[in-house]
């Protein structure tokens, strides 16, 4: 199996936070296809293809005025749902000139995007993400852009042994790569799960800043991948020997829920939206700075790598790779997108 570069589409991508879409237009692009997004007076959002129908100037060069978009070259205005509302010396406006809307959700911070038929966004296809806007939790959040296909980040992700390498001083120490890893891949459910939970570990500094703990650690890291999009590590570090109570409550341990929305904007370029949730110092700021700078650091060391192997690949003819153990949760991961890619382009479905 190679690295692929393939979009699947009927499918859910963040395509930005909504605190970037503020009074003037937003560009982005998303598994090829580029789109503007922008407010309306009452605040709801909307994203509409970037490409004027009169000669094809992006949209998202013009302005916000009211409930509509104009075009900066001849001014065509176009309403939320993509109706053209407005162009000059017309007094019938051609069904034509319509531009296409797409479905949007909001889940915490995140706006996700319905790209494929938009006559049938799947609301069902939208995993929930609790911890991004319950008052028990507090998050921080950004986006990184990557010069590098989208498997490359999946493949990242889902293997974490990376860590005791790559990350190295910041949030990897040697035991990530030497714990066993349990993968389980829920078919039906199109779920792949990776479990490693060390015992007794040493603390990195990326949690014991955070909060407080210092080696020993037991630190489990328990992840759950939902194609393609949907990327969730269920970050658990308490004293050594400190274990959930029999009620399944654990209260004496720091729970840290990290998410990505990995989403694909062409053949070669990726938004790693990230977000990071937690249990504990709920309210402080200087938390929020923390994790987010720390965070940010590590994942500009994922990009720096991913970078690096998005242009090798591209320059190499024949490009090879073997896959190990450690590998499972990935493979089974790449299974799944291949799989989402057939069915969205079988006419049968
Ligand atoms: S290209 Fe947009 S109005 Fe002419
Ligand atoms: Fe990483």
């Amino acid at each position: 199996m190679t690295v692929p570069t393939t979009f699947v589409r009927d499918q859910w991508y963040v395509v930005a936070s909504t605190d970037e879409i503020r009074d003037s237009p937003l560009a982005r692009t998303v598994c090829g296809e580029h789109l503007v997004l922008f407010r309306k007076t009452d605040g709801a959002i909307v994203a509409l293809t970037d490409r004027c129908p009169h000669r094809g100037y992006p949209l998202s060069l013009g302005e916000v005025i009211g409930d509509e978009i104009q075009c900066g070259y001849h001014g065509l205005r176009f309403d939320g749902c993509g109706t053209c509302t407005w162009a000059p010396l017309q007094n019938n406006i051609p069904s034509r000139a319509n531009i296409e809307s797409y479905p949007l959700a909001i889940t915490g911070p995140w706006v996700w995007v319905w790209i494929g038929d938009p006559s049938q966004p799947d609301v069902d296809k939208l995993t929930a993400l609790p911890w991004l806007d319950s008052p028990e939790w507090a998050e921080v959040h950004g986006m990184e852009r990557l010069a590098a296909r989208y498997s490359l980040l999946i493949d990242n992700l889902l293997d974490l042994s990376h860590e005791s390498f790559l990350h190295a001083g910041l949030i990897g120490t040697p035991e990530v790569a030497i714990t066993p890893i349990e993968t389980r891949i829920d078919e039906e459910a199109g779920v792949v799960y990776v479990e490693r939970h060390m015992e007794s570990v040493e603390c990195p500094p990326f949690y014991s800043d955070a909060t407080g703990l210092s080696t020993p650690i037991d630190r489990w890291q328990d992840i759950e991948y939902h194609p393609v999009g949907c990327y969730i590590l269920h970050s658990r570090v308490a004293a050594a020997g400190v274990a959930p109570r029999p009620d399944g409550s654990d209260p004496d341990a720091a729970h840290l829920t990290v998410l990505y929305a990995i989403t694909p904007v062409d053949q070669h370029n990726t938004m790693d939206f990230w977000a990071l949730a937690r249990d504990f110092a709920i309210g402080d700021s200087e938390t929020d700075g923390y994790l987010a700078r720390m965070n940010r650091e590590v994942i500009l060391q994922d990009v720096r790598a991913l970078d690096l192997l998005e242009q090798r690949l591209v320059a190499e003819s024949e490009p090879s790779e073997i896959s190990l153990k450690i590998d499972t949760g990935a493979l089974a991961a790449r299974r799944m997108i291949a799989r989402l890619g057939e069915m969205a382009t079988d006419p049968a479905n």
